[in-house]
């Protein structure tokens, strides 16, 4: 049975940014989406409501331990005006795996899709439609129970606020990014939580990404936590290498994010039969392909960061420069074909998008 999703409107309309000035995560729209669970009702009195700061105990927590997951989705304006959403059942499933490796009580997938929907419709109006520019959609589950003692919380809320953005890293969404393979830090260890999208593993991010910003880097690429070895992501999204003419990612091993866009990505090289693998891949391969000149591309993907093609790569006191290609690269071609299935510009083969 279809809940009631209760819509109360806000008054006032907020002023809305013109796309070269999004960036992104900036800017929220006039309404969320918010659910709360407790023990004796479950998940219960599902609501968008005006947008607005929350009230909660301090002893709250979330605010102590931890307990908290969130997801990264988009909606999109389409040439005719139409929004459509890019894969939603796969960021519901992953919200509910992610929910069960944090000790959350999981949602109802439908329930969440409709709320997405549901709110994305009332808010159509910021969906932007510039170039590049995007409706994020930002679902994220807090533990509210106000206790100190370590357990599973017995009360949470499950939010979903909106943000009009432009391109993650500022300028042009095909700007090559630097980045700096760690060395000191880990992101996740096997049988951790690196695979799940829980907060905690990006507050532990920030020392390490802090440092390679201060070096002029955008971002850093983490190595397996044990030997200090073998690629595993960047810090918003995964990684992909051409080696040779085959394009190489990272296995998902347990301590790995699996990104859907990642997973788009491999869906689409199967569909083009590009030379893909999944497989372990260590740092000292990568650049030793680079100085065979093997290595012809890198190039993260994420929701957020969509492709970002690698333009520098610094490791063991060696930095090199992968230097854009004359020709059309392997990246461009995925960007261009998410995004133009994301936009409604081309044929979605695989029924990726949904219109809302
Ligand atoms: C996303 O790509 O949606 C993410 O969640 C990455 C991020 C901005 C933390």
């Amino acid at each position: 049975m279809k809940q009631v999703i209760d819509f109360v409107k806000a008054n006032l309309e907020k002023e809305k940014q013109p796309a070269h000035a999004l960036g992104f995560g900036k800017y929220f729209t006039d309404h969320m989406f918010m659910m709360d669970y407790n023990e004796e009702q479950g998940w219960h009195e599902p609501r968008i409501l005006p947008y607005q700061p929350l009230t909660m105990e301090p002893s709250s927590m979330v605010f102590h331990y931890g307990q908290a997951i969130f997801e990264g989705l988009k909606a999109y304006r389409t040439p005719e005006g139409k929004i459509q959403l890019f894969r939603p059942d796969k960021n519901i499933e992953r919200l509910n795996f992610s929910c069960q490796r944090m000790s959350i009580p999981t949602l109802d997938e439908a329930l969440v899709l409709d709320a997405i929907t549901q709110l994305v419709t009332i808010e159509k109006d910021w969906v932007p439609s510039e170039e590049g520019t995007s409706l994020y959609i930002r679902p994220f589950i807090i533990a509210t129970e106000p206790y100190l003692g370590v357990r599973p919380s017995k009360r949470y809320k499950f939010m979903i606020i909106l943000s009009p953005v432009g391109s993650y890293y500022g300028g042009d969404q095909l700007k090559p990014v630097k980045i700096h393979v760690e060395e000191n830090y880990v992101r996740a260890v096997k049988g951790g939580v690196g695979h799940v999208k829980t907060s905690g593993n990006y507050a532990a991010s920030l020392k390490a990404q802090e440092e390679a910003e201060a070096q002029g880097y955008d971002q850093v690429l983490w190595l397996d936590a044990k030997e200090n070895k073998y690629v595993e992501e960047v810090g918003s999204m995964n990684i992909f290498f051409k080696i040779n003419g085959e394009v190489v990612t990272p296995e998902l091993n347990g301590s790995i994010l699996g990104g859907i866009t990642r997973s788009s990505c491999l869906q689409l090289l199967d569909y083009w039969n590009f030379p893909v693998s999944e497989r372990r891949i260590s740092i000292e391969e990568v650049f030793e392909a680079y100085y065979r000149g093997e290595l012809e591309e890198a190039f993260g993907a994420g929701t957020a960061a969509v492709i970002s093609p690698v333009g520098e790569l610094s490791w063991n006191n060696q930095k090199i420069t992968l230097p854009p290609s004359e020709t059309e690269t392997i990246a461009k071609r995925l960007y261009d074909a998410i995004t133009n299935i994301q936009l409604g510009k081309e044929p979605d083969p695989f029924q990726w998008t949904v219109e809302v």
